[in-house]
């Protein structure tokens, strides 16, 4: 069943989207050659700190160890954090962070070049970025998600990138992860229509090789089965009148 959202519980989203946006924006300068992932999600916790009421939405999700994602390289997602995973000069590092807060979720993710920046990976996640702006530009009342995924996988294979297939997106707000489901990839018209009120994360995973992934044996980390880099980048939107909110901007 799909809930709907109140204006008060989608302003609440909102305030905790802007504190994910701020994390992810503080990240920037953080992420360098030589910091660990670990290091990563220990600033994460500590700048929470600071927001009384808002908390680590992954913690212990579904037994998930640590307070947030990250994943290197051919890493697609759900990399868990490590001391002994140390960012070399050049990496990928994607970001997925989630809060909690009265009860409800946002959950946006970011991918960051570490030191210098090589050509492929560069397009990789300008062709990423801009994969995720052309789903939320189809958001609106009655739109489907087949109309999202569509767009995102037609820019992503004109660039020629794959989308990831075994994962997608979802509804949000009093779960992290709610219906509808929200492929990378579709036909214009299929799947479930988008009702006013509610929140959808679009988080395009896109591969610069096939889009197979493996989980491995941690049970969470998603990595590409050809070991070729990935990018990921996630907004939770809500789908209103006047068009899409970008909750986690
Ligand atoms: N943030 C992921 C998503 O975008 C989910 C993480 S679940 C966790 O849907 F358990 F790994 F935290
Ligand atoms: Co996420
Ligand atoms: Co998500």
């Amino acid at each position: 069943m799909i809930e709907n959202l109140t204006q008060e519980d989608l302003l609440c989203m909102r305030k905790a989207g802007k504190v994910a946006a701020l994390a992810l924006k503080s990240l920037r300068k953080f992420i360098k050659p030589g910091i660990s992932t670990k290091d990563i999600e220990v600033f994460f916790e500590n700048f929470l700190e600071s927001y009384p009421g808002m908390v680590a939405a992954f913690k212990g999700y579904k037994g998930y160890p640590a307070a947030l994602c990250v994943s290197v390289n051919e890493e697609v997602i759900h990399g868990i954090p490590s001391l002994f995973k140390v960012i070399g000069d050049g990496d990928l590092v994607s970001v997925d962070l989630g809060i909690k807060y009265k009860g409800l979720f946002v959950d946006t993710a970011h991918t960051y070049i570490a030191g210098r920046v090589s050509a492929v990976a560069k397009k990789l996640v300008s062709v990423s970025l801009k994969s995720l702006f052309c789903g939320i530009k189809r958001v609106r009342i009655g739109a489907t998600v087949g109309d999202i995924g569509s767009a995102i996988q037609t820019h992503v294979e004109n660039h020629g990138f794959s989308v990831v297939r075994k994962f997608v997106g979802h509804g949000i707000g009093r779960g992290l992860h709610c219906v509808p489901e929200v492929p990378n990839f579709g036909r214009p018209g299929d799947g479930m229509p988008l009702f006013e009120n509610t929140a959808i994360a679009i988080e395009p995973m896109v591969t610069a090789g096939h889009y197979d992934v493996d989980v491995l044996s941690d049970g969470w980390t998603a990595k590409t089965k050809d070991n070729s880099l990935s990018a990921h980048f996630e907004h939770t939107v809500a789908i209103t009148r006047k068009g899409p909110w970008i909750l986690t901007a």
